[in-house]
């Protein structure tokens, strides 16, 4: 299964993506498995067998250093003989739950592993474009706005202040060294939803693990909007990025907002009434949980300036994002063996449908 899509530019390119055992890791080596890219992953293994980058075929086909970001250092030489012309960085504690019981981890993986993988960066001459990776949760005041690029950062939780650190970090570093040489590309996303996903504390895999154990899904603060959007989407977007803007170095850091196709944000306890409703295998009913933490109520992001500059919008709209999504969970209940095809499936039938 090939995609040539984006004029071939990742045909043959070396590229290491940290972080690359998880949701929008296995998704995005996937992706540039199939157009022909070399990758390097490096991320911590993920302990719980369910995810695609534990299914035999991906660990065949990907070579990963199983290791934490904070001693990537060690691994200098083997990845300096990689010679990556592409780095995109994903790895973080991603959990803003998590975030207020492991603050200091979560500082450390987010704050300083950047730094350590950008330090590494100085030294790799074949590397051109950096990627990081942050969040709609970076922006500091957020009641009713519509979020643009040009809003204050700010962060009043352990995960939205280390990942505004992270945003901030990557900037610095563009502006201090990486001024002629190299291209540092920030993104912004939303709220991600797809297959593949099995973090119990998020709302998609909790609604599909609660459904199957046939039990209530607990919802926490069910009037908060969120931009939802599908990861293939997501991956399109990053892709889509550095192929256009990746030719040559930009004297300016890139940074862009992703989120949804409508700029719609949608109610936890819509999208969920909106899953039970549509999807075949979802028995489950919904009930209300205490707040147990601090969580913004309102998210809405504006993906104007991604759209302006490289033509770029959401291929999916919240029906068919539900259904792709309905069909992933469902299939990996049916057969568990197929996971790794039917998701390469999938990402084939995304790019090449207008939809
Ligand atoms: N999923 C979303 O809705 C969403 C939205 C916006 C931004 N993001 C960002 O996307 C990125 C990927 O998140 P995800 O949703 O795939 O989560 P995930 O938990 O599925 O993946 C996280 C990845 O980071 C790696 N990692 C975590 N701690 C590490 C450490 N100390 N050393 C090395 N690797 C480590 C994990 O091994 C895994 O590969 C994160 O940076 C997250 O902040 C996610």
């Amino acid at each position: 299964m090939n995609l040539n899509i984006y004029g071939d530019f990742f045909r043959n390119k070396r590229i290491l993506i940290t972080g690359n055992t998880g949701f929008v890791g296995a998704y995005l080596s996937l992706t540039l498995l199939m157009m022909g890219s070399k990758i390097l992953g490096y991320a911590l293994k993920k302990k719980d067998l369910r995810y695609i980058s534990n299914t035999k075929e991906y660990k065949k086909k990907i070579k990963t250093i199983y290791d934490d970001i904070s001693k990537i250092s060690y691994h200098k030489s083997y990845i300096k003989r990689f010679k990556p012309q592409i780095l995109i960085h994903l790895a973080s504690q991603p959990i803003l739950s998590r975030s207020y019981i492991e603050s200091q981890a979560t500082y450390e993986t987010n704050v300083m592993g950047t730094v350590k993988l950008l330090e590494l960066a100085k030294e790799l001459k074949s590397l051109k474009n950096i990627l990081v990776f942050t969040s709609d949760k970076v922006y500091k005041n957020t009641q009713k706005k519509n979020l643009n690029e040009n809003f204050s950062l700010g962060g009043d939780d352990p995960y939205s202040a280390s990942k505004s650190a992270q945003d901030l970090i990557a900037n610095s570093y563009k502006y201090s060294f990486f001024e002629k040489n190299k291209n540092i590309f920030i993104i912004r996303a939303g709220n991600i939803i797809g297959g593949g996903d099995w973090e119990k504390t998020r709302l998609i895999p909790d609604l599909f693990i609660s459904s199957y154990k046939k039990k209530n899904i607990l919802l926490r603060n069910p009037n908060a909007t969120r931009p939802w959007q599908h990861i293939l989407d997501v991956i399109n977007g990053i892709l889509k990025l550095i192929s256009v803007k990746g030719g040559k170095v930009s004297k300016k850091s890139l940074i862009y907002n992703i989120g949804p196709k409508s700029n719609k944000s949608i109610k936890v306890k819509d999208l969920i009434l909106d899953f039970i409703k549509n999807s075949k295998i979802i028995k489950t009913k919904y009930e209300f949980q205490k707040l147990k933490f601090k969580e913004k109520k309102f998210l809405k992001l504006s993906s104007n300036a991604i759209l302006k500059d490289i033509n770029l919008n959401a291929k999916l709209n919240m029906d068919q994002t539900i259904k792709l999504t309905s069909d992933w969970y469902s299939m990996f209940f049916k057969n568990k063996a197929n996971i790794f095809d039917f998701t390469k499936k999938e990402i084939l039938f995304f790019f090449k449908s207008k939809y």
